[in-house]
C-alpha cells in the first residue's frame, strides 16, 4: 500500500509537469533563470499547512522555511541563514510567520509529557507561555487558551524576528521589509491577520535595539 503510495507521487509529478506546460510551454524555462520571491514565510513543519498552497502562490513566489510551531529561534543556524539569503540576498518584501490553530507544537508545550529531544525545541514555546502565563492562565476554557497560545507564539516569533541583526540591519539600511504573523485554521482554511506588522526596530524593547 505504502509502495503504491509513493509511486503514485512520482506519477503526479509527470502529471503536474504536462499541467503547467500545457498553460504555459515556458513555464519551467522562466523559472530556470531564477528566482525573486517578494515573500519568506516562516511556517510550521504540519503537513496541513502547505505554504504556497493556501496563499494560491505559484513556484518562484515564496522563499519558505518551516519547523515545528514556526519558530524563529535566534541561534537557530538554519532559520538565520534562510532569513540571511532572503533578505540580503533576493530581498524579500515581506516575511511573513505563519502558525496555525491546533498546532501539535503548541499543544505539546502545554502539557508536560517528555517526548524526546523534540522537548528541548519545545522549551522555546514554553518561554512563549512564560512571558505570557497572566494572560493564559486567565482562559479557562483549554481550547480558547490553546488558540490564544497560538496566537501569542506567532506575535513573539515576529518579535523574535525583529530583533535579528538581520532584520535590524536591514531597516537600518531602509531597505523596505515588512514583517507580519498570521494564523491559518486548519478547520476553516482561512487566514487571520494578528496585524503585528513591524517597519522599525523603534518598536522593540530599548534593550534590544541594535546602533549601527
Ligand atoms: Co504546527
Amino acid at each position: 500500500m505504502e509502495n503504491i503510495f509513493y509511486k503514485q507521487l512520482l506519477e503526479n509529478n509527470k502529471e503536474w509537469v504536462q499541467s503547467k506546460l500545457d498553460l504555459d510551454p515556458d513555464f519551467f524555462n522562466k523559472l530556470a533563470h531564477g528566482q525573486q520571491p517578494p515573500v519568506l514565510w516562516i511556517g510550521c513543519a504540519d503537513s496541513r499547512v502547505p505554504a504556497n498552497e493556501i496563499i494560491g502562490a505559484q513556484p518562484g513566489e515564496v522563499f519558505v522555511h518551516r519547523n515545528i510551531a514556526n519558530m524563529v529561534i535566534h541561534s537557530d543556524m538554519n532559520m538565520l541563514s534562510v532569513l540571511d539569503y532572503a533578505v540580503n540576498a533576493l530581498k524579500v518584501k515581506h516575511v511573513i510567520v505563519c502558525g496555525h490553530y491546533g498546532c501539535g507544537g503548541i499543544a505539546a508545550a502545554m502539557g508536560n509529557q517528555h517526548i524526546g529531544i523534540i522537548d528541548n525545541w519545545i522549551r522555546h514555546i514554553k518561554d512563549v507561555y512564560r512571558f505570557h502565563n497572566k494572560e493564559l492562565d486567565a482562559i479557562e476554557n483549554q481550547k480558547k487558551r490553546f488558540n490564544r497560545f497560538v496566537e501569542l507564539n506567532v506575535v513573539e516569533q515576529v518579535f523574535d524576528l525583529a530583533k535579528t541583526s538581520i532584520v535590524q540591519n536591514a531597516w537600518e539600511n531602509k531597505q523596505p521589509l515588512h514583517i507580519h504573523g498570521w494564523v491559518y485554521g486548519i478547520d476553516s482554511g482561512l487566514i487571520k491577520d494578528l496585524n503585528v506588522n513591524f517597519k522599525s526596530n523603534d518598536e522593540l524593547d530599548e534593550v534590544y535595539q541594535l546602533k549601527f
